[in-house]
């Protein structure tokens, strides 16, 4: 997983500020985030073997997140130390639907640079997984780097901006949401009307023919050439959605590495997401493959 990590200092609110209002707050924490270090956790705690690629600064959110990953079972032996940069940051109130509203600081994820991250750290690896809180140009070379190394690209494109074709051309598999999927078009997607097809029309010239569209409550859509599956969502009382996203990503790595269909991983990534949101926080929520288990059991 190449990207940023973030402290998230979580907020719980009765519902999120309209511009100009003031609400109340209450019950703040400072939690480890960020959308790679999201993916790696999810992914190593489910099994996986990662490796976390990104920058932290010198101080005490910097040594958190490298410890929480780490007692995740994820190598943080390519997660820079920057000097004179702090760690990023992420400000998240979380209203009671579990819905949020995300502030973001780079901090040291906007100081990595394409040169900083050796060719070594893309080594064995059989997918890396890349979202865009770090600069496009560190997510750029990371991809050709992939490409070299004979690993698939999975891009989450988040938070979304612009992407250049040589990205796509790289890129194996993509996740977007709803939202991802329409700036990607440049319209809004209906899935159920046409969505689907002005998709992979889009991206079929940059050979991309593997994609999964999260729908949050409303499932996922999952396609794999001509093969479109619907994902239903796995319903469960939403206390805090934050880094949902993330876990499904991170599980949809390990099952890709794992061998197993874009379609099959998408589903259990699925589950995986679902539980994340009865927890709180994006890393203290990922489930570990005994409690995906049982949480399964108790639905069953
Ligand atoms: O995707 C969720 C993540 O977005 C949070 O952990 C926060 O750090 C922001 O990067
Ligand atoms: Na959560």
């Amino acid at each position: 997983m190449v990207g940023a990590l973030n402290a998230d200092l979580g907020i719980r609110v009765d519902r999120l500020p309209a511009p100009g209002e003031t609400v109340a707050g209450r019950d703040v924490h400072v939690l480890p985030g960020g959308k790679a270090s999201n993916q790696a956790v999810a992914a190593a705690r489910l099994g996986g073997s990662v490796r976390l690629v990104g920058a932290v600064g010198d101080d005490e959110n910097g040594r958190m997140l490298r410890e929480h990953s780490a007692a995740a079972g994820v190598d943080v032996s390519f997660v820079a130390v920057l000097p004179e940069v702090p760690t990023g940051q992420a400000i998240i109130p979380v209203d009671d639907d579990g819905e949020n509203a995300i502030i973001l600081v780079p901090g040291a994820n906007g100081a990595i640079t394409p040169a900083g991250i050796p060719a070594e750290a893309y080594v064995d690896a059989a997918v890396v997984c890349l979202s865009l809180e770090v600069p496009m140009a560190v997510v750029q070379r990371a991809a050709a780097r992939a490409l070299m190394a004979g690993a698939r690209v999975v891009l989450n494109p988040s938070p979304f901006q612009p992407l250049p074709p040589s990205l796509l051309d790289a890129t194996d598999v993509l996740i977007v949401n709803e939202l991802e999927a329409g700036q990607l078009l440049g319209v809004p997607v209906d899935l159920d009307s046409g969505g689907v097809e002005a998709l992979c029309s889009a991206l079929a010239p940059h050979g991309i023919t593997r994609l999964v569209v999260t729908r949050g409550a409303a499932g996922a859509v999952v396609i794999d050439g001509d093969e479109v599956t619907q994902l239903a969502a796995t319903r469960v009382d939403a206390v805090d959605t934050t880094g949902a996203g993330d876990a499904f990503t991170g599980a949809v790595a390990v099952g890709l590495a794992e061998g197993r269909s874009l379609a099959e991983a998408a589903a259990e990534a699925s589950v995986v997401a679902a539980f994340s949101a009865t927890r709180r926080g994006a890393q203290p929520s990922y489930p570990t493959a005994a409690e995906l288990a049982e949480f399964r059991a108790e639905r069953a």
